[in-house]
């Protein structure tokens, strides 16, 4: 087989670049190592910024998402028993859309079909080939037989633990790193929200968020310890503890009902730079991962995803490089700026282990600075609505 770009991964990224690049007239297919349905079964978070909608738009795929998504012009911070709203809208002019990535992913699948473009799913031993020169080669294994597309580039879109930047050598690569010392333990119920918009509460028990999917629909989660497992987290005991850490009024108003589901992620920062290696580019989270407080992992991998198709754009249709050429430079000033207000966000509102008493009143004043001063709630606002493109 041939093409003139090889996308791995049908997360989100790929599915996103597959279809702008399918729109420009430019040919690709997708290597997915797992089935359509397991892709659609992760749970993932869910806020879009306009950013993300408008690529959405360009891509063709934002009519489900006009109908259903949920504008918020608001998030509300909540600590020492109280609810402080901060007005995204009055403060930066913007809002965000509340629509699953989950639900992203699969209006992507269906326009992908529709568009009758190839995508190999369950293809195993995805392998990456001399990309260093101008004959890049992706080879897998499916049904039992090798198979190989030649192509001119590979889009590396497979996620953290994918084979497309472990395929780079160490030497060519810097990576930056940082572990923080907890998880977010996540529950979804069919159970209608506790409030209109997004609670993000700090509490000395830890760090809770009220979010979700739908008007019927919400998505809750707790700051663990990394050593906890899901299974020791009975809903009941979940409900209660997430009810510790409300303030009153979100407390009363919370609705319980059975889950639907209920994982531990763990929370981390990673960038990978460059995010070009001769022919292979990566998006998304193969080249960087945020911790989810700020919502921005899906968002990020959009902007990647935006300026590598306006890459390929170029060169195939104006015989212009240089927005494949400026690709890293451009997503890593963008990814940089996300990851710091990621980590900010993640340090504002978790509770450390560490954490002497000094800090703790840091954290105090920090977050009565950011309630009670226009200036802070707009910087907030202005990152979390996403930052210019
Ligand atoms: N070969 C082929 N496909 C692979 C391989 C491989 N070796 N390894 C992983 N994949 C696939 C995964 O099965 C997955 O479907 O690549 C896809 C990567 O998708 P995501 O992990 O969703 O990553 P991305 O598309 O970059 O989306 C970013 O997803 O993880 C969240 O927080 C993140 O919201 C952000 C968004
Ligand atoms: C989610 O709904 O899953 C979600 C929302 C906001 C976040 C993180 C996750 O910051």
């Amino acid at each position: 087989m041939r093409t003139q770009v090889a996308i791995i991964g049908a997360g989100p990224a790929g599915l996103l670049l597959g279809q702008l690049l399918a729109r420009a007239g430019i040919d690709n297919i997708i290597v997915e190592q797992r089935s359509p349905e397991y892709v659609l079964g992760r749970i993932r978070a869910g806020i879009l910024e306009s950013v993300t909608v408008d690529a959405l738009k360009r891509a063709g795929v934002a009519a489900r998402l006009h109908e259903e998504g949920l504008v918020h012009d608001g998030i509300e911070i909540a600590f020492n028993g109280r609810r402080h709203r901060i007005d995204l809208h009055a403060l930066v002019g913007r809002s965000v859309t509340v629509y699953g990535q989950t639900e992203v992913t699969r209006d992507l699948m269906d326009a992908r079909r529709a568009a009758g473009t190839t995508t190999i799913y369950e293809a195993e031993d995805v392998s990456l080939h001399d990309f260093d020169s101008a004959r890049p080669l992706v080879r897998y294994r499916k049904d039992g037989m090798v198979r190989e597309i030649q192509c001119d580039y590979i889009a590396g879109c497979d996620g953290f633990h994918g084979v497309s930047r472990q395929s780079v050598p160490q030497d060519a690569m810097r990576i930056f790193e940082r572990v923080y010392p907890f998880g977010w333990l996540g529950l979804l119920s069919e159970t209608p929200p506790v409030a209109d918009e997004l609670v993000y509460a700090s509490h000395e028990r830890g760090f809770a968020l009220c979010s979700m999917r739908s008007r019927h629909r919400s998505r809750y989660y707790l700051q663990v310890a990394s050593s906890e497992r899901a299974e020791d987290w009975s809903d009941e005991r979940f409900w209660q503890e997430l009810r510790s850490r409300l303030d009153p009024q979100t407390a009363s108003a919370l609705v319980t009902g059975p889950s639907i589901e209920k994982s531990i992620a763990p929370l981390r920062s990673f960038v990978c730079e460059p995010m070009r290696f001769g022919q292979l580019f990566l998006a998304g989270d193969a080249a960087h991962i945020v911790p989810p407080t700020g919502a921005k992992g899906l968002n990020l991998a959009a902007s990647d995803v935006l300026a590598l198709a306006e890459g390929f754009e170029g060169h195939y249709r104006h015989a212009d490089g240089s927005g494949l050429d400026g690709y890293s430079a451009r997503c890593l000033r963008r990814v940089w700026k996300a990851e710091r207000f990621s980590w900010w966000m993640t340090s504002l509102l978790h509770r450390f282990p560490d954490a002497d008493a000094f800090s703790s009143r840091m954290q105090q004043a920090e977050l009565d600075y950011l309630v009670g001063s226009e200036a802070a709630s707009r910087a907030l606002a202005e990152n979390y609505v996403g930052l210019p493109y």
